[in-house]
Order: C-alpha cells, then sequence, then structure tokens
C-alpha cells in the first residue's frame, strides 16, 4: 500500500527533476550568451578571452566559476587581462553573480547603471581602470553587496546619499578618484562597515559624527580630500579603530588625553598637515600596537610624551613642523624610550623648539633606522661618538641646529647613507678621513659650520655624491685635484666663503654634468682656467671676491647654459669678451671691480643695465648709455679717456700755477693776517659736523626737496651738486651725489671719505660728512655732505656774463688772494697733512668762494692719496681728472716722487 503511494510521488519527483535541468539550463545558456556578448564587445588585445570559445564548457572559461547545481556563473575574474573598452553591460545580465572582479584592466567610461540589476552580487571590483562618469545610483539596489571596490579610476559626481540601502556593506573603497561634494551622514548606518577609504578625492565638509556610530569599524582613510571643522571627538571612543588616516585635510581639534587608552588597538594614525593643536597625549603608552604615528605639519605642542616607545612595533615616527618642545635632558626622556623600538625606521623631528643638548641615546635607537631628522631645532652638544651604529641609515639631517664639536669618525660606518645634512651648526675640526667610505652618499651638506684644516682629497671616493657644499667653513691650503675629479657631482659644488688659496685647478673641466658651481669669496689666484669652459651643464658660476688674474678665458663662450655669472672683485684685465654678447640665457652678469678695459660690448645682456655690473672697472669705455661710461673715439681701445683734449689745457695752466705758487710767498704776511680772522669760525663748523654725524638718505632727500632741480647748483665729474637746508639748525650745505652708474662705487667709500674728513684746512671744502646707503628703490646711494659756498665757483667768476672782460667783476687784489688760498690748499696737502694727497683734478670750477670770497679748494673725487710716503704705494680713490684740470706733473712733483703724474698709471 505504502509502496503504491509511493510510486506517483516518485513519478512526480522525476517529473520535476526533468524539468528543473531544462529550466536551469536555459538560464545557463543566458549566461553563455551574455558572456560571449561580453567578449565580443570589450578590447582584448592580448587574447586573454580566447579560449571563451565552443570547443569547452563556458563553465571551464578561464575566469568563469559556475554553481555546481546549474551552471549559472557566479564568480568572474578577469584582473590584469588589459580587457579595454567601455563594460559591456551584458555582463549585467549574469543575474546569479555574486562575485566581479574586472581589475587593473583598462576599462573605460561610465559604470553602466544596469549594475543595479545584480542583486546577488557580494563582492564588486572595479579598481584600477579608467572609468569615469559618476556612482551609478542604481549600485543601492545591488542590495547583496557587502566589498565595493572603485579604486583608482577617473570617477567624479557625488557618493550616492542612499548608501545604507545597501545594508551589508562592510568595505567602501574609493581611493584615488575626483568624487565630490560631503560624506552623506546616512553612511552612520551601515553598521556592518569595518573599511572605509575615501583617501584622494574631493570631499570637502565636516565628517560626519554619525560615522563614529560604526562601532565595527577598522580602518578610516580619508585622507587628501578638503575636509574643514573639528575631527568630531566621538570617534576617540571608537575602540575598534585601528588605521586612521586623516593627513592633508584642513581638520582641527586636539586629541583628548585618554585616547590611546579608549582605542586600544590603533596600529596607525597619521595626522599629517592639518590644523591640530594641544599636546601629545601621554597615554600614548599604551598604544601597545602603534606602528605608524605621524602628527607632522600641526600645531602640536608641549614635551614629547617620554613613553612613546612603549610599543615595541613602532615604525614610523613623523613629529617635524610642530611647536614640541624640549629644554633639558629630561625632556629627551623619548629618546630613550625610543630605543625600545626594534622596528623603528623614520624619525623625523624636524622643525620644532627642541632644545637641550642631544641625548646619546640617539645611538641606541634601532640599528634598522633608516630616516633621522633633526634639522632646524636648537639642539645643543655632539653627535655621539657611537652614531657609526646606526648602520641602515641613508638620510641623516640635523642641519640648522646648534651642535658642536667634531664630526665623529665613526660616520664612515653609516655606509648606506645617501643624504648627509649637516649645515648650520657650530661643528669644528677636520672633517674625519672615514667620511670617504660613504660611498652613496648624494648629498653632502656641510656648509655654514667651522670646518677647518684643508678639504680632503679623499672625498674622491664619494663617486655617488650629486652636491657638495662645503661654503662657510674654515678650510684653507688648496683645492684639492681630487675633489674636483667627481663625475657624478651635477646638481652643485660650493666651497665659497673659506680661505682656499691657489689656483683653480684644471680638473674642474672633468666636472661636464655639473649645474652650480661656486669658489666665490677665498683667496684664489691665478687664471681662471680655460677647462672651465668644458663644464658645458654650469647653470650658475661664482667666482667672485678672489684675486683671479688674466683675461676672462675664451673658453667661456661653450657655456650656452650659462644663467648667472659672477667675476667681480678679481683681478682680471683686458677687454669684456664679446662672446659674452651671445650667452642667450645669461640673466645676471656681474664683473664689476676688476680692471677690465676697454669697449664694452652693446648686445645680448649689454642692452641691459640692470643685469650688468661694471662697476669699478677703470678703463671701460663705449656701452650703452646707461653705463654712464666715456666715449671709446677712434683710437686704440684702451686708455681713451681724453687724455688728448687735456694736453693743451696743461700747457696753459701750468704755467698759471706756477705763478701762484710765486706770488703765494710774498704775500704770505697778508694772508696770514685774514687766516687768523677765520679762524674764529672753527668751533661753529665742529658743532655743524656733530650735528650731521649720520645722515640718511631719507634727510638728505628731505634737505633737497626731493633732489629738486630747483636746487641743482652743479653737476660735475662725479655726480651733481644740490644746495640743501639740514633740519636740526637749518644749516645750508652742498650735497654731492655720488653719480654711481657712472664712475662705479668706491671699493671702500666710507673709509676714504674718512680719509678726507680728517682733512682740515680752512682753504679746503670741508667735507661734513659722507652717506652711504640705498635709496628707496634699493639701489646704492653715496653723496658727500659739505660747507655751502655762497658765492660759488672761480669758474662762474671768470666767466660771468659770458664775457671776455672779467677783469670788473674779479679785481687783481681778489684774484691774488684766491690764487695764495689755492696755494696754500695745495701746500697742506702735499706736504702738511697726515697724508700726502695729490689732487689731481684742480682746476676753476673746482675753487669754491664763500661769503668773504675765500677760496676753497673741493671735488676730493679725484684725489690719490699717497699713504706711504717711503715706498710710495698709493691708493686711488678716483679716476683721472675731467677737462680744465691741472695735473701736479710740474718739475718739482717729479723730483719728489720720481713719476711724471701719480695721478696716472693706476
Ligand atoms: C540582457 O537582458 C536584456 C533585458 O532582459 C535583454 O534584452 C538582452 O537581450 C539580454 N542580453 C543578452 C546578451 O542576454
Ligand atoms: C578554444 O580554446 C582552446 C583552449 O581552451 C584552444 O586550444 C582552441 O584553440 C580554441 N579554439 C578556437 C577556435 O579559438
Ligand atoms: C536604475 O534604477 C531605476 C530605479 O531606481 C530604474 O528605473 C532603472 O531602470 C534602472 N536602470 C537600469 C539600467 O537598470
Ligand atoms: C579632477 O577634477 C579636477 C577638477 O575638479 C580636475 O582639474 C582634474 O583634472 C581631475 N582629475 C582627474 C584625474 O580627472
Ligand atoms: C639593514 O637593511 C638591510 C636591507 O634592507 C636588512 O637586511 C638588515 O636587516 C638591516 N639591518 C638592521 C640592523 O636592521
Ligand atoms: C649660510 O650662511 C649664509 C650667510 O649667513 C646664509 O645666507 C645661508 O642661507 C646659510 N645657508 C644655510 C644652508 O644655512
Ligand atoms: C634686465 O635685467 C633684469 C635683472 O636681471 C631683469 O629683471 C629685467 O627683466 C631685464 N630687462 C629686460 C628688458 O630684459
Ligand atoms: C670715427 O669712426 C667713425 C665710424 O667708424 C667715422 O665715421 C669717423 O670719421 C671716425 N672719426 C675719426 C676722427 O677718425
Amino acid at each position: 500500500m505504502k509502496l503504491l503511494l509511493l510510486i506517483p510521488l516518485i513519478i512526480i519527483f522525476f517529473l520535476l527533476c526533468k524539468s528543473t535541468p531544462s529550466l536551469s539550463s536555459s538560464a545557463a545558456a543566458a549566461d553563455r550568451l551574455a558572456l560571449l556578448q561580453f567578449k565580443s564587445l570589450l578590447s582584448d588585445p592580448t587574447g586573454a578571452l580566447s579560449a571563451w570559445n565552443s570547443s569547452i564548457h563556458f563553465c571551464q572559461w578561464p575566469g568563469i566559476t559556475c554553481s555546481i547545481r546549474g551552471s549559472r556563473v557566479t564568480e568572474i575574474e578577469l584582473n590584469s587581462l588589459q580587457l579595454g573598452g567601455p563594460i559591456p553591460p551584458a555582463i549585467f545580465n549574469l543575474s546569479s553573480l555574486e562575485t566581479l572582479h574586472l581589475e587593473h584592466n583598462n576599462f573605460i567610461g561610465p559604470i553602466p547603471d544596469e549594475i543595479g540589476r545584480l542583486s546577488h552580487l557580494r563582492d564588486l571590483s572595479l579598481s584600477y581602470n579608467s572609468l569615469s562618469g559618476e556612482i551609478p545610483a542604481n549600485i543601492t539596489r545591488c542590495s547583496s553587496l557587502q566589498f565595493f571596490n572603485l579604486r583608482n579610476n577617473l570617477l567624479t559626481g557625488e557618493i550616492p546619499s542612499d548608501l545604507h540601502l545597501i545594508p551589508k556593506l562592510q568595505v567602501i573603497h574609493l581611493w584615488k578618484n575626483n568624487i565630490t561634494g560631503r560624506i552623506p551622514a546616512t553612511i552612520g548606518n551601515i553598521s556592518s562597515l569595518w573599511e572605509i577609504v575615501f583617501s584622494q578625492n574631493n570631499l570637502f565638509g565636516r565628517i560626519p559624527e554619525s560615522m563614529s556610530r560604526l562601532t565595527n569599524l577598522k580602518t578610516m582613510l580619508i585622507d587628501q580630500n578638503m575636509f574643514t571643522g573639528e575631527f568630531p571627538p566621538s570617534f576617540f571612543n571608537l575602540s575598534s579603530l585601528s588605521n586612521i588616516y586623516l593627513s592633508f585635510n584642513e581638520l582641527e581639534g586636539t586629541l583628548p588625553s585618554s585616547m590611546f587608552e579608549t582605542m586600544p588597538n590603533l596600529q596607525r594614525f597619521l595626522l599629517g598637515r592639518n590644523r591640530f593643536h594641544g599636546p601629545i597625549p601621554a597615554s600614548v603608552s599604551n598604544a601597545s600596537h602603534l606602528f605608524e604615528f605621524d602628527l607632522s605639519v600641526n600645531g602640536f605642542s608641549g614635551f614629547i610624551p617620554s613613553k612613546l616607545g612603549n610599543s615595541q612595533y613602532l615604525w614610523w615616527v613623523a613629529l617635524g613642523f610642530n611647536q614640541l618642545e624640549a629644554k633639558e635632558a629630561y625632556d629627551w626622556r623619548f629618546m630613550a624610550s625610543l630605543t625600545n623600538c626594534s622596528s623603528l625606521v623614520t624619525l623625523d623631528l624636524q622643525q620644532n623648539n627642541l632644545s637641550g643638548v642631544l641625548p646619546s641615546t640617539l645611538a641606541d635607537l634601532s640599528p634598522g633606522i633608516t630616516t633621522l631628522v633633526l634639522s632646524y631645532n636648537r639642539i645643543s652638544g655632539n653627535l655621539p661618538d657611537e652614531i657609526g651604529n646606526l648602520v641602515n641609515l641613508t638620510e641623516f639631517q640635523a642641519s640648522n641646529n646648534l651642535l658642536t664639536g667634531r664630526l665623529p669618525s665613526s660616520i664612515g660606518n653609516l655606509k648606506n647613507l645617501h643624504v648627509l645634512s649637516l649645515q648650520g651648526n657650530r661643528l669644528d675640526g677636520q672633517i674625519p678621513n672615514s667620511i670617504s667610505k660613504l660611498s652613496q652618499l648624494n648629498l653632502l651638506q656641510l656648509q655654514n659650520n667651522t670646518f677647518n684644516g684643508s678639504m680632503l682629497a679623499s672625498f674622491k671616493n664619494l663617486v655617488n655624491l650629486q652636491e657638495l657644499d662645503l661654503s662657510g667653513n674654515r678650510f684653507s691650503g688648496e683645492i684639492p685635484k681630487e675633489i674636483l675629479s667627481l663625475p657624478s657631482l651635477s646638481l652643485g659644488l660650493d666651497i665659497s666663503n673659506n680661505m682656499l688659496t691657489g689656483k683653480l685647478p684644471a680638473e674642474i673641466g672633468k666636472l661636464t654634468t655639473l649645474n652650480w658651481f661656486s669658489a666665490a669669496n677665498n683667496n684664489l689666484s691665478g687664471e681662471i682656467p680655460t677647462e672651465l669652459g668644458n663644464c658645458l651643464s654650469l647653470e650658475h658660476l661664482y667666482l667672485q671676491g678672489n684675486s683671479f688674474e688674466g683675461a676672462i678665458p675664451q673658453s667661456l663662450s661653450n657655456l650656452k647654459g650659462l644663467r648667472e655669472l659672477d667675476l667681480s672683485h678679481n683681478n682680471l684685465v683686458q677687454q669684456i669678451p664679446i662672446f659674452l654678447e651671445n650667452l642667450y640665457g645669461l640673466l645676471i652678469l656681474n664683473l664689476s671691480f676688476n680692471e677690465l678695459e676697454g669697449k664694452v660690448p652693446e648686445n645680448g645682456i649689454f642692452k641691459n643695465s640692470t643685469a650688468v655690473s661694471l662697476y669699478g672697472n677703470k678703463n671701460l669705455c663705449g656701452g650703452i648709455t646707461e653705463f654712464h661710461l666715456p666715449y671709446c673715439g677712434n683710437g686704440t681701445s684702451s686708455n681713451l679717456n681724453g687724455r688728448k683734449h687735456l694736453s693743451l689745457m696743461l700747457k696753459i695752466l701750468i704755467p698759471v700755477i706756477g705763478l701762484v705758487l710765486c706770488l703765494s710767498f710774498g704775500f704770505c704776511i697778508f694772508t696770514t693776517l685774514c687766516r687768523i680772522k677765520r679762524l674764529k669760525k672753527k668751533s661753529f663748523l665742529n658743532l655743524i659736523e656733530d650735528q650731521f654725524k649720520r645722515t640718511s638718505y631719507a634727510e638728505l632727500l628731505k634737505a633737497t626737496d626731493g633732489f629738486s632741480s630747483s636746487n641743482l647748483i652743479g653737476v660735475g665729474g662725479f655726480g651733481s651738486v644740490y644746495k640743501g637746508v639740514i633740519q636740526p639748525g637749518k644749516t645750508t650745505v652742498a650735497i654731492r651725489v655720488l653719480d654711481l652708474d657712472r664712475h662705479g662705487a668706491s671699493k671702500s667709500f666710507m673709509a676714504e671719505c674718512d680719509a678726507l674728513k680728517g682733512i682740515r684746512h680752512r682753504n679746503l671744502v670741508k667735507v661734513l660728512t659722507a652717506c652711504s646707503s640705498a635709496d628707496f628703490s634699493g639701489r646704492d646711494f653715496k653723496a658727500l655732505v659739505m660747507k655751502y659756498m655762497h658765492n660759488g665757483s672761480l669758474d662762474q667768476w671768470l666767466h660771468k656774463d659770458g664775457s671776455s672782460s672779467t677783469t670788473s667783476i674779479l679785481k687783481f687784489e681778489l684774484r691774488l688772494s684766491i690764487a695764495v688760498d689755492v696755494a696754500y690748499a695745495l701746500d697742506y696737502l702735499h706736504n702738511l697733512g697726515h697724508a700726502q694727497i695729490v689732487h689731481c683734478d684742480l682746476k676753476p670750477s673746482n675753487v669754491l668762494l664763500d661769503e668773504e670770497m675765500t677760496a676753497h679748494l673741493s671735488d676730493f673725487g679725484l684725489a690719490k692719496i699717497l699713504l706711504d710716503k717711503d715706498d710710495r704705494q698709493s691708493a686711488s680713490i678716483g679716476i683721472k681728472g675731467t677737462i680744465g684740470y691741472v695735473p701736479p706733473g710740474n718739475p718739482l712733483m717729479e723730483k719728489q716722487y720720481h713719476r711724471k703724474d701719480p695721478c696716472h698709471h693706476w
């Protein structure tokens, strides 16, 4: 009976069993069709899907997994196959699909809306493609989705606001797209979320407080967006959190003191480049899993917790660019605690307020540490001798501190070092020879210390060095050839501001890839080596402030990339080479204070007088008018300063002065009387002088109504003379403004002014004070303030009314008295003053007359001081005379100096 009952049941069962395969096989057939259509519509340059053919069942096709029963496609795994084109929507007909991985391909275009059909989809990854457009709103219809990965695409638009409709979502990964907008607050309802990665997008606004309800959240990476406002403190109660990246946002807030107690699982805590402030919580000592700790570039202050290093896993500690403090040894205890961290690889403390002595425990840090950065603090003390223990260091920077003592020779053990940066300290002594063992070194910066001794030839072993900066030390001796034999040097070689002597070795020519070379401000001599022209990569060349001599080498014409060239303050001679015109990259050229001569080129950089400096070369001529150099004429290229014009004038004026000298003798008694009378004024003069002890550009500007033309009383060889009224005491003065463009600023203007101030004679125009500063546009400004002479110059009296009948105006007695005054002045200058001075520009326009028609000799701009009478070494303070001058080339002078003309041959 039971059997009879069972038979129909069995029959029904069979029928059902028969019909089920037929149903599923039609669905399977649809899956197969969908796959074929998917394949046919995408680009497959490597033929990765060629095995998708009818010779095998589609469930065996590479990348396809089917359900055991029914042969429905449940998984597609097609990663890194260079598949491309838009994603064919046919794939979304695979209604049983649970896993879809198309990572690391070249898919483009938007994610099709049809994705919403995949209601069984649990795991979607389209990462590392070039998908664009917005995240389709239909994604929320994939209600089974748990893992949602779109990282590294070009997606735009916003995060769908109703993501909470995907109730089982666990991971959402949008790293590196172009997603904007705010994080929807509803995200706080997806309680299953444990990983959120929104890094590197354009998200903004506040972090929704609701997110701190995500009690399963382990990882929250939202760095490199534009989030603002306070980071919700409620997050610090999320004990599940172990990775927090907030770096590169504009988030604010403080860290609760107990945060590492309430978040015991914290492993990575990255807050760099935000606006957090306040102290680092001391509870960091409880963070026993802490691994990466980055608080750099914020406003953290206070002391670094002494038990910072309690986590044995600590790997990365970046606290740079804050206002963290240390004052004494006690405050540095954190360093000792970090020695427990056997995995420590990076310690960055730069740019804080750390002072006190560098603890020697530094050398006990994990020998595996690779990066140690202490720069820009006020750390004192020595580098520990044991620093050589840190054998894996690749980067050691302690620049701009107050470190003293020597560079320990154990530094040579740091054979992996690529960067050694110790500039701006007070390190001294010799550089240990062991430094030559650092053969990996790319960057060696030891500038601005007080290292001394000779530069090491053994630097030659630093075969990977790209930049070597030894400037601003006290290195002496010659430049070792070996230092110039480092073909790897490319970024720069700076040996400036030392005390190096000797020649610049020809080996410099081996540095063919060098971009920057400075040997400025040493005591180098000899010629500039022609081999310098082999340094074809040079863009910046600084040789100023040495004693280089000879001509500027022609070979420099090879340096087509040159942007800045400074050869100033040397003893270079001959003409300015014409090739400088053709260095089209040149932006700044400084040739000032050499002994260059001849014609200044007029093209290329020489068209721009602000880019070229030629001051202090006495024999240059020509050039564009802005240089205010004399014309070159047609003769030979040198010494064209119009001496020929002068010779005629000399012939006339020499006898005149001879006569004057004779007459002066006879009228001695008469003038002595006058002298007594005038001496009474001296105390008054001293008063004025005190008043002008310090004068500035601004004062002189005011005194002359802004150097107005109405106050201009003369234009002379050395610039313009203005009448001015100086305020305290309303004293009228004459202000001689030196035309620096025209004659070049004197190297030692003030020193020479002092010499002139020491000259006191009633027949010399008193120099009250001098002003050497900068005008309001920053240009050099030099002026002499002198007593004002009411009756102008003798020249004006001689040529008054332009008529030749001057006798009526200037009576003979007056002329004689003037002549005698001039004679007195010259006698004083030549024989009586504390230094012998030859005026070199004696002419009527330089003889000035006061209210009482007493003559005063002026314009010592061209004077030559013969400092040492015995060996007649001479210091010049000017250049040759102007038209109308009387050279002291008379027989008397010649006898005295054994020279024809002390004003020339300079
Ligand atoms: C995919 O499904 C749509 C709608 O159901 C249908 O029109 C289309 O033919 C299907 N495509 C394939 C290749 O099965
Ligand atoms: C089909 O795929 C198999 C590998 O699965 C391959 O050996 C065969 O050559 C393919 N046939 C065609 C026609 O591409
Ligand atoms: C996307 O979803 C909307 C409803 O939200 C629906 O009307 C539309 O057909 C879907 N699009 C596709 C292509 O599935
Ligand atoms: C992201 O968007 C910005 C403007 O919103 C655009 O400038 C940038 O090119 C975009 N980046 C990519 C990778 O599309
Ligand atoms: C130094 O680095 C090397 C290579 O990275 C590594 O094998 C070695 O263990 C490190 N040394 C120490 C002391 O950590
Ligand atoms: C070195 O000192 C000079 C002059 O004081 C200064 O201009 C330069 O910036 C300093 N360089 C460094 C790296 O500290
Ligand atoms: C002249 O040189 C200066 C300084 O290098 C530069 O700023 C300026 O632009 C140059 N002028 C012209 C017209 O090239
Ligand atoms: C100077 O040179 C110019 C052009 O070279 C010429 O015209 C002029 O005649 C010359 N003058 C003298 C005096 O040689």
